[in-house]
């Protein structure tokens, strides 16, 4: 199944294998264009879809909520996007059906399925640390969309603005500023979902070494995500796969 992961910087997408989550060709990337109006994502999404020959549903993460293909919210995004049927956009300007999905609803749906976290039971969260804060709620499996936690109310501010990876580098803090940061929101999370497993992916995962230790919750156990940046494409496709499976 092809995945394309849209985001702030680019659009990528590969092949997955719906058995293993690994990609069967290489990533392709394409610069998200500037203004990225829904109608010129459309065409780079498009471009994707022809590098890959590919013909048939596929699936696409968007930093949006998106309920019923209409993305509702463009918080990192260009405000084209709020309100947009970019279900029927996407699919009239490719030719093919295709599924949209919240991008972190997607590396949540990847980890899961695929990674580390493999089927576990209980609650698990996974928080997608990036130029935002994405978030995929998961109770026994099944998957809550939508969630936005990156935007709970966060003293003067939301959580995004407060501990992304993005406000790390924007406002250069220094490892262990973060890492107390991000402790306070990840307690704050477990006092409102008391989760077993919290996966913390995006490009701010990869450095949890240098942060990790600042990070002390009651029970619930905090790791990094295994699948890093493949993940919002390996959940694009799963989600498409999974729903053309039982249409
Ligand atoms: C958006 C989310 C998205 C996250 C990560 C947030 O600003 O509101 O929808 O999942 O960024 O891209």
């Amino acid at each position: 199944m092809l995945g394309i992961d849209i985001g702030g910087s680019n659009l990528k997408g590969a092949i997955v294998d719906m058995h293993t989550g690994k990609f069967v060709t290489e990533r392709f990337k394409v610069r998200t264009p500037d203004p990225a109006s829904t109608q010129a994502v459309a065409d780079a999404v498009q471009q994707i879809v022809r590098h890959f020959d590919w013909s048939g549903p596929f699936g696409c993460g968007v930093p949006a909520i998106v309920r019923k293909g209409v993305t509702l919210s463009a918080a990192n995004i260009d405000d084209s996007f709020i309100n947009a049927d970019i279900q029927s956009l996407f699919s009239a300007v490719c030719g093919h059906s295709v599924e949209i999905l919240n991008d972190a609803d997607a590396a949540g749906m990847a980890e899961l399925h695929f990674g580390d976290a493999h089927q576990p039971g209980g609650v698990v969260i996974m928080l997608t640390l990036g130029t935002g804060i994405g978030s995929a709620l998961f109770s026994e499996g099944h998957l809550i969309q939508n969630t936005e936690l990156g935007h709970l109310k966060f003293g003067d501010s939301i959580a995004e603005k407060y501990c992304s990876d993005g406000t790390r580098k924007k406002l250069g803090l220094e490892w262990d500023e973060y890492g107390k940061r991000l402790n306070e929101y990840l307690q704050h999370i477990e006092l409102l979902f008391s989760p077993d497993l919290i996966l913390l992916g995006g490009g701010g995962s990869k450095h949890f070494d240098k942060y990790g230790q600042h990070i002390k919750l009651k029970f619930a156990e905090v790791r990094p995500a295994r699948l890093l940046n493949d993940a919002g494409i390996i959940g694009a496709a799963y989600y498409a796969h999974e729903k053309h499976r039982s249409a």
